[in-house]
């Protein structure tokens, strides 16, 4: 990639993690206090933003990362390009199992933008390398349904 292409993709992530930045003032996290924003952009280059909603019966709760796929594909949204994912705490937080699973099964080739605005931490990873060997529509494909 030429140094245009690179600035390019800088460019890109830097508005995905601000519009994750953004929306992670939105998150209903009163139970766990841990607030995150996810931006995911579509293969047109339209943003769709989420923040984390708990419930009070814990485990109905969503992740930020789910909010922001969901509302995409319920627009009839279904070609992805990347995903930032804003969080605090002490690490670099990185999406859960149930996350990574959903994102694959939409968005295989996604790449994941993680940021902290805490101390300014930045990594890129591919979707794949979160979650190798994973689950896929191939598996479905059983004697019964072919
Ligand atoms: N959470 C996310 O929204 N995304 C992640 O990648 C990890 C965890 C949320 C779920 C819950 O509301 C809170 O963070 C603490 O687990």
């Amino acid at each position: 990639m030429n140094q245009a292409g690179k600035d390019r993709v800088s460019d890109t992530a830097q508005k995905l993690i601000a519009a994750a930045v953004a929306v992670r003032k939105n998150a209903a996290a009163h139970h766990s206090g841990f607030s995150v924003g996810a931006a995911i952009e579509d293969s047109e280059g339209k943003i769709w933003t989420g923040c984390n909603v708990e419930s009070n019966s814990y485990g109905l709760s969503c992740c930020a990362e789910r909010v922001a796929l969901f509302k995409a594909i319920s627009e009839g949204v279904r070609d992805f390009e990347r995903i930032a994912i804003v969080a605090g705490g002490p690490n670099l937080a990185s999406p859960c199992g149930a996350c990574r699973q959903v994102l694959h099964d939409y968005a295989p080739g996604l790449d994941v933008i993680l940021h902290n605005p805490g101390n300014g931490a930045t990594e890129t990873h591919t979707l794949k390398s979160l979650i190798p060997n994973a689950f896929a529509d191939s598996d479905l494909k059983t004697e019964e349904r072919s």
